[in-house]
């Protein structure tokens, strides 16, 4: 049975203040935290063990997790001391994996919501006989990935992450963050060093003529590195556009967690999580959007496709479109707050002192 090993040590910068108080896969989507729906993904695909790969904020995993039981896995922690970066992060967890020399591994960035059928996946790579399968998808802007061009059997002839020039910009097939690695490949991965995957150990097998395979394969795929992406991936989930076993609910407009408040008269669609304890008063809508627990929209505030943090209150008639507020923050009655605009953790925002128009 094919082992997993899911990288969840990053920092999360780009997710700021989200990822202030808790590491990226951590941070609810659809009412868990991601790395739920990863790890119900990996079960349905017939996985039996995952190796979580930690450093940042890895103290708060094992808490939630434990043992896996709960959900079928067998999960096993390794933690870096000093991140190693996605290379050496493999590389360290695979002193946890049981798989022989020649056997399949799949290796997943922790923050990428696909519909792939990794099994499939797994399939193809034995049927080529590769070193390294890689899951590439195609986006309209390539820039803020490694791009992946391919011959015609699919054969990879480049890597090339984050190109910095146009020169680089050959094609518009990235890496999806999904791999099936055979595992002697891993074992050759210097250990106790820094290494990165992307532009180091890809690089360094195509120069010595081994074998990577690019499959492409246009189902549902994100990645949710962004605040308005990981807002859209909730969404998603919610609406059932992509499906995780660890929804805690149907699909439909709007996931209302138990002990959440929503009063008469107020709207919610669009895929909306209202968190446990949350609560959104009276002539309020909420559009797309994250409440995270304990969170308070109050009346006639208009929430779309923003993330309102842990305890965070939205004061009554503001507007937030496409905004994050960090958990305990304040933002007062009267204010508008658009455009990726990000409110620091327990900041306060006096009532009517943001506006991004000028109509009162
Ligand atoms: N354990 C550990 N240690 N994990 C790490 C480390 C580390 O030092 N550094 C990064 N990670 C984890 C992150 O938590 C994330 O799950 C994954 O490795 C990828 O890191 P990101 O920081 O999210 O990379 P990215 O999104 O800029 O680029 C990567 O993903 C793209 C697809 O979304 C690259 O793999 C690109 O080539 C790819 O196109
Ligand atoms: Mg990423």
């Amino acid at each position: 049975m094919t082992e997993a090993v899911l990288l969840v040590g990053g920092r999360g910068t780009r997710l700021r203040p989200l990822t202030v108080n808790t590491p990226k896969p951590m941070v609810p989507a659809a009412g868990v935290p991601f790395l739920a729906h990863q790890l119900a993904r990996l079960k349905a695909a017939g996985v039996e063990h995952v190796v979580l790969a930690t450093s940042y904020l890895a103290e708060v995993f094992e808490p939630y997790f434990g043992n896996g039981a709960a959900l079928g896995l067998r999960l096993t922690y390794v933690t870096e001391r000093e991140p190693l970066g996605t290379g050496g992060a493999i590389r360290s967890a695979a002193t946890a994996l049981t798989s022989g020399p020649a056997d399949p591994v799949l290796v997943l960035n922790g923050d990428i919501l696909t519909g792939l059928d990794t099994a499939d996946l797994v399939r193809r790579h034995e049927a080529a006989g590769a070193a390294v399968t890689l899951h590439l998808t195609r986006v309209e802007d390539p820039r803020a990935f490694g791009l992946v061009p391919t011959d015609a059997s699919g054969r990879v002839l480049a890597f090339t992450e984050k190109p910095t020039s146009p020169e680089e910009i050959v094609t518009d097939q990235i890496n999806a963050g999904c791999y099936v690695f055979r595992r002697d490949v891993i074992d050759a991965i210097p250990a106790g060093r820094p290494v990165s995957v992307e532009r180091e150990t890809f690089p360094g097998l195509l120069a010595d003529g081994a074998h990577l395979l690019g499959v492409v394969d246009r189902t549902y795929w994100l990645d949710l590195g962004r605040p308005d992406s990981f807002v859209q991936a909730s969404a998603d989930l919610v609406r059932g556009v992509v499906t995780s076993p660890a929804v805690p609910g149907p699909p439909g407009e709007a996931l209302v967690l138990p002990g959440a408040q929503v009063a008469d008269g107020a709207k919610l669609g669009g895929g909306t999580v209202v968190g446990a304890g949350a609560v959104v008063d009276a002539d309020a809508v909420v559009e797309g959007s994250i409440l995270l627990d304990g969170a308070r929209v109050e009346a006639g505030a208009w929430v779309g496709h923003s993330l309102v943090g842990a305890g965070a209150r939205v004061g009554a008639r503001t507007v937030l479109d496409g905004a994050v507020v960090g958990d305990g923050a304040v933002v007062g009655a009267d204010n508008e707050l658009r455009n990726g605009v990000r409110v620091w953790c327990d900041t306060r925002l006096p009532d009517a002192s943001v506006r991004f128009s000028a109509d009162c």
